[in-house]
């Protein structure tokens, strides 16, 4: 296993996040805790947690900065193997509250343009079942509402509508892209250009990770 067990992936929506973050905790073995992932579970489970969440997440605004770190810090204290953060942090605020749960040993900027953002998330399809990401137009299934891995139904997620995007992309932006310098600053940043296939961007974090 890699000795570099605690990672944050940063990066606009669609940037490949989750799609990398899985691949290296199924690699390493560390846990991957992906804070969109954990508030659309509480949204469908109806819990006052996703009570509170779902009005920002469906306009693509983010969640209030306390509502996440109460949610998250638990989870990355117990992650004994280590954890990738995939959707946190997302501010300044969330990066200080990281800084007083635990120190990091590397971050991963994937960027992407907004076009290019638009084009794949608005193809993006997952599986109700299993989690797993797809893209109609750059890897599509055998059947485009079937998970080849567990036969799960493909759905689109509510935030992938075109307009949602794009104020995402705007949000990404303004609160969450200064994170970039923020990590830089503390010599923690690797900065890998999205555009690659996910493979090619996988090997790449393979070698940052084995460096
Ligand atoms: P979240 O779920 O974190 O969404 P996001 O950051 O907008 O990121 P995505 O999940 O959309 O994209 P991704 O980078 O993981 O890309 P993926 O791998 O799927 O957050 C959702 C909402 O929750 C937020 O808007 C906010 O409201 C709230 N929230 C979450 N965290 C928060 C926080 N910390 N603070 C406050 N609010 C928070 O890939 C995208 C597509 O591209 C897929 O179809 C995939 O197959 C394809 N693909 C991936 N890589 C490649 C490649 N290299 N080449 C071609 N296609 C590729």
């Amino acid at each position: 296993m890699s000795p570099l067990t605690r990672l944050v992936l940063v990066g606009p929506p669609g940037a490949g996040k989750g799609t990398q973050a899985k691949r290296i905790a199924a690699e390493t073995g560390v846990e991957h805790l992906s804070t969109g992932d954990i508030l659309r579970d509480e949204v469908g489970r109806g819990t006052p947690l996703g009570g509170t969440a779902k009005g920002f997440m469906d306009r693509g605004e983010l969640v209030p900065d306390q509502v996440i770190v109460d949610m998250i810090g638990g989870r990355i204290r117990a992650a004994d193997a280590g954890f990738v953060l995939d959707g946190f942090p997302r501010t300044v605020a969330q990066a200080e509250a990281l800084d007083e749960i635990g120190t990091l040993d590397v971050v991963i900027s994937i960027d992407l343009s907004r076009e290019e953002v638009v084009a794949r998330l608005t193809a993006r399809r997952v599986c109700e079942g299993c989690g797993k990401i797809y893209n109609l137009s750059f890897r599509p299934p055998a059947d485009p509402t079937t998970c080849e891995a567990c036969g799960g139904r493909l759905v689109q997620r509510e935030d992938d509508r075109e307009d949602v995007i794009r104020n995402r992309y705007d949000v990404y932006e303004r609160q969450t892209a200064p994170l970039v310098a923020f990590y830089r600053d503390r010599g923690l940043l690797v900065e890998i250009d999205g555009r690659s296939g996910s493979d090619a961007v996988f090997e790449r974090i393979v070698q940052v990770l084995s460096a």
